[in-house]
């Protein structure tokens, strides 16, 4: 893909409304679980990201169709075979999703091992723990995974790791789970809405599932699933990210299918720290009180701070006079957005799992480097709120999470173009 970059003047608060899209880790999962029935399905409320056309694609190479009309995905997976477009499954993470599906319909599955990518290795033994636990036999052999069952039998499985549970890993065990013979409990399960979003879409087949939502999830097997039509809910993180977005430039924004019940932590901080956020039909209004403080935020599983909002919390606590300490507790180096932070005059020490930013020091802007989505949007912000010019480099980081966020900020005032770069 060719190199962009964008290019953000800073110093305009923002200000009018956006329209949040569906959220990208709800609709991975969906898709890839639409390989579990023969029939059709149709997704709304897709966005437009290059995740999702990656998973389409990587459908499309294990025999589904897959018909893009704007914003609604019509898969079948009349026939699937097991051989995917493993160029293609490499490249995205997310991609380890169709693991659970595809054992579920084929009985076996041939996946590669995720990359690790910026913001750790990323292993998947959970996922394979899970997989063993309802009788697949699996091996990694050179970078694949392969699973293969003679069948599927329910089982009372723990899926907690040392850092608490597994988003995908759960996604994968429920999955498998639909079409297993008999009853599975998943102990320990994540709670994530998208989590919820799934196990939804799954029922709406004819998937036998209680629990979803809660740490421990109950699917009883059954014969077949059917195709359904579902509507993906909206982008929680995205919604944090513009709220941020507001907060930190002291504008005002009405982020429009923002869900409160989705961001109590996120909006639990914010007013600590002393945001304002109401209320509104159909979405949140984000703005800045009197006067911010420094707050502590640590990073956890879901109904906890998200990690995918750290970042972002970061760059408004530079921008805060006083000592606020952020501990990332989910992945083991998600502080990559610090050091680019500081090439733009942030004050900020990373001590173990904490990062120390002593805030309050206006930001002037400079050429930084994306690495993970969220530490690349949260360059975006302190861009549009530095002195200057701050050019945000290799921006399909940021292309993989948010669909159009250049269009959606521009809208909200903000100077920012988007440019062939480095
Ligand atoms: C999902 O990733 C999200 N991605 C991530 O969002 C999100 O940050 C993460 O959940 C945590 O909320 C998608 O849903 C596509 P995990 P996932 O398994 O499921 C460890 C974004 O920016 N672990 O919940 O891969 C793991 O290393 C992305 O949108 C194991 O040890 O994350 C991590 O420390 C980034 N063994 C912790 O658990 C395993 O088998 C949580 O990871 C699996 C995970």
């Amino acid at each position: 893909m060719a190199l962009e970059s964008l290019v953000v003047r800073g110093g305009i608060p923002l200000h009018g409304e956006v329209q949040i899209s569906g959220a990208k880790n709800a609709v991975l999962p969906i898709l890839a679980a639409c390989l579990l029935t023969r029939e059709k399905c149709v997704i709304h409320n897709a966005p437009d990201l290059s995740d999702v056309g990656f998973m389409a694609d990587i459908l499309r190479s294990l025999g589904a169709e897959v018909i893009v009309g704007g914003s609604t995905l019509t898969i079948t997976a009349k026939k699937v075979t097991g051989r995917g477009d493993y160029n293609l499954i490499r490249k995205m993470r997310g991609s380890i999703c169709i693991l659970g599906p595809l054992l579920g319909r084929l009985h076996k599955a041939k996946v590669s091992v995720p990359g690790g990518c910026v913001i750790g290795t990323r292993p998947i033994n959970l996922h394979l723990k899970g997989m063993e636990a309802l009788g697949a036999k699996v091996k990694t052999d050179s970078g694949y995974v392969i699973a293969e069952a003679k069948h599927l039998r329910g089982v009372d499985i723990f899926l907690g790791g040392r850092l608490g549970p597994t988003v995908l890993g759960t996604a994968n065990v429920m999955m498998a789970a639909t079409l297993a013979e008999g009853r599975t409990v998943i102990e320990s399960a994540a709670c994530e809405p998208e989590v919820v979003d799934l196990a939804n879409f799954l029922i709406a087949m004819g998937a036998k599932i209680q629990g979803a939502g809660s740490p421990t999830i109950t699917i009883n097997g059954v014969k077949e699933l059917f195709g359904a039509e579902h509507t993906v809910i909206p982008d929680r993180i995205e919604a944090a990210t513009f709220g941020l977005a507001a907060v930190t430039t002291n504008g005002e924004v009405l982020v429009k299918g923002a869900r409160a019940d989705h961001l109590q932590a996120v909006l639990d901080k914010l007013k600590e720290a002393g945001g304002i956020v109401e209320q509104r039909s159909g979405g949140l209004l984000f703005r800045r009180g009197k006067s911010l403080k420094s707050v502590d935020v640590a990073t956890q599983p879901y109904s906890g701070f998200p990690t995918d909002v750290q970042a972002q919390m970061m760059t408004l606590m530079t921008q805060v006079n006083g000592i606020s300490i952020i501990t990332e507790r989910i992945f083991e180096a998600r502080f990559m957005h610090a050091q680019e932070l500081m090439r733009l005059g942030a004050d900020i020490s990373i001590e173990g799992p904490s990062a120390i930013v002593k805030g309050g020091r206006p930001l002037s802007g400079a050429p930084v480097m994306a690495s993970d989505l969220r530490a690349s949007a949260a360059l975006v912000i302190a861009g549009l709120v530095a002195r200057g010019t701050t050019q945000v480099n290799r921006i399909y980081h940021l292309d993989r999470g948010y669909e159009k966020i250049d269009q959606k900020l521009r809208k909200l005032g903000a100077r920012i173009q988007r440019r062939p770069g480095e």
